[in-house]
């Protein structure tokens, strides 16, 4: 498909985003990223995907936590590129602590990037697919969007949360051209990680290398880290016409966490 769609896909500026950004740039599809990064750290990485792969490409710093600045990038998107045809809402943070011990001003920021933003985008983007009879929301969840882990009580709630709200968005568009989908990422090779594997390694007196296998294993039969353009590779599927019926779905992409 190169017939110049737009995808916006929020926190594109490393991990999973920036290797979907990629892939989707690969394919042909022009990509605004996004992060919390400055223009100057942003748009290089914007600069860089289009020399590799000819696509047009943006980038907007927007701190998503806050609705003015999702506002921001809505508008900075339509601007650049005229509509959004894809909207990848990938960008997330993590925080772990036991639920009694839990600072509510933590869960409130994890409630409001990893579930209110991709509402506010997915609210803001939908009448701009449905005047276009097409369009792919695309939600980036997490194994924790079918399962739970411990100490993971904001990221839980928020995980299974957007499980559940695109399923409504699905049921909502499945008429309009319109698929809504989660991809539900095990274990992958990005950031986000690297606080869970240094306190397995100080809690169990391992190298940063041992406690990754050790810390994967605990609850993945699969015994390595995912790439990220793999994720990114299952979203380029979901953009194809080939999965137009696939709608409502939470699609693991976890090395077989989830089947046990
Ligand atoms: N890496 C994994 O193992 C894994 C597993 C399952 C799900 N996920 C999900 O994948 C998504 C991407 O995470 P990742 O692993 O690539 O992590 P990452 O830390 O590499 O990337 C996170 C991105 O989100 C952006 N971001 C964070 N807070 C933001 C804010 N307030 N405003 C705007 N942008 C913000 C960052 O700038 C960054 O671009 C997240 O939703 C995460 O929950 C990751």
């Amino acid at each position: 498909m190169t017939d110049k769609k737009t995808a916006l896909v929020t926190g594109s500026s490393s991990g999973i985003g920036l290797a979907t950004a990629k892939v989707l740039a690969s394919q042909g599809f022009q990509v605004m990223l996004h992060g919390l990064e400055d223009a100057s750290a942003g748009e290089p990485i914007a600069n860089a995907i289009t020399q590799e792969y000819g696509v047009k490409t943006g980038y907007c710093s927007a701190d998503i936590s806050n609705p003015a600045e999702i506002e921001k990038l809505f508008e900075a998107t339509v601007a650049r590129f005229g509509g959004i045809d894809i909207l990848v809402n990938n960008a997330g943070i993590q925080y772990t602590a036991t639920t009694a011990e839990f600072p509510p001003e933590k869960w409130d920021q994890v409630l409001a990037i990893n579930l209110t933003a991709p509402f506010q985008l997915t609210r803001l983007a939908l009448p701009l697919m449905k005047q276009a009879g097409w369009g792919r929301v695309i939600n980036i969840a997490s194994v924790h969007g079918l399962v739970a882990s411990a100490n993971k009580s904001a990221y839980c709630a928020a995980k299974h949360g957007l499980v559940g709200f695109t399923k409504v968005v699905a049921l909502e568009h499945a008429a309009d051209g319109i698929t809504a989908n989660c991809i539900c990422p095990g274990w992958t090779d990005t950031p986000i990680l690297n606080h869970q594997f240094k306190v397995y390694a100080e809690q169990n007196q391992v190298s940063e290398e041992e406690a990754k296998r050790g810390l994967i294993l605990t609850k993945s039969p699969y015994p390595e880290l995912i790439n990220p353009a793999e994720i990114g590779a299952m979203t380029a599927f979901l953009c194809s016409d080939v999965a137009k019926a696939i709608n409502g779905a939470a699609m693991p992409v976890d090395g077989g966490w989830t089947a046990q």
